[in-house]
């Protein structure tokens, strides 16, 4: 399946490749090591952050006090990564947190981060948000700090897209509270939690369109599941064709 990813996003061949979060199960280095030589093999330029298997919570002396030591050493020194040019700026934020294990959020330090690149960044570009955690709550829940700040600074700093991972079930949905369109990845390659086909998702991202394709496992290799498509059009997201139901203000 590994191989048949690889060969998938190399056909692909996009600009960027993002991957939100838990490279590994269990941190081991036998994982990271694995990873590394799968992020490797894509070929393509990659944008990974941290997800809360990538720290080692069975072993406490490290994972309280160099929880992102094996991460860094394998997988990428830098745990705000960015990717820019000419059609979109990309930033990573790591959200995962030694002792909030499996609920994770982003500090304080790392949203005031985020806010200043946004801050600087001059109009015109797609800018994208990508966190291991989502910044969407789950249905019926209120949103937690961190994400209501996530929602505001989209607002007053202009954020599009949130990209996530975590929840092994692939979804995009427009967030009124934060005028953002939100990507959840499904689990690419894990077998764990498996409640759909293992996928990932490709996005093209147009002048004001973003479409979103699910590329699932279809016990060969990935093909195209479904797709949406969402216009962000005056500052308005909106979704196109039969499902359209979002919309909502967004600031580009
Ligand atoms: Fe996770």
């Amino acid at each position: 399946m590994a191989l048949a990813l690889v060969r998938s996003l190399r056909q692909l061949s996009p600009d960027l490749v993002v991957v939100s979060g838990d490279v590994t199960q269990r941190a081991r280095i036998s994982q990271f090591r694995v990873g590394q030589r799968f992020l490797e093999r894509i070929g393509r330029p990659c944008l990974v952050v941290p997800g809360n298997h990538d720290l080692p919570i069975h072993r406490p002396m490290h994972r309280f006090r160099r929880p992102l030591d094996a991460y860094q050493l394998y997988i990428s020194p830098n745990t705000a990564p960015r990717y820019e040019n000419d059609r979109m700026v990309v930033l990573g934020v790591d959200t995962t947190k030694s002792w909030r294990w499996m609920g994770g959020g982003a500090t304080r330090r790392r949203l005031k981060r985020l806010r200043d690149d946004l801050c600087d960044l001059p109009p015109g570009r797609w800018r994208v948000l990508v966190t291991h955690h989502p910044v969407l709550p789950p249905p019926l829940r209120r949103a937690k700090p961190w994400q209501a700040a996530v929602a505001r600074l989209a607002r007053e700093c202009g954020l599009h897209l949130a990209l996530s991972g975590h929840h092994h079930r692939a979804l995009s949905k427009v967030w009124h509270r934060g005028g953002l369109l939100v990507v959840a990845a499904g689990a690419s390659l894990s077998s764990r939690f498996r409640t759909e086909a293992n996928s990932y998702n490709a996005l093209t991202l147009d002048h004001d369109r973003v479409v979103v394709q699910v590329m699932a496992w279809n016990g060969y290799g990935y093909s195209e599941a479904r797709r949406r498509s969402f216009r962000l059009n005056a500052g308005v997201w909106m979704e196109e064709g039969p499902r359209a139901r979002g919309r909502l203000r967004a600031r580009r």
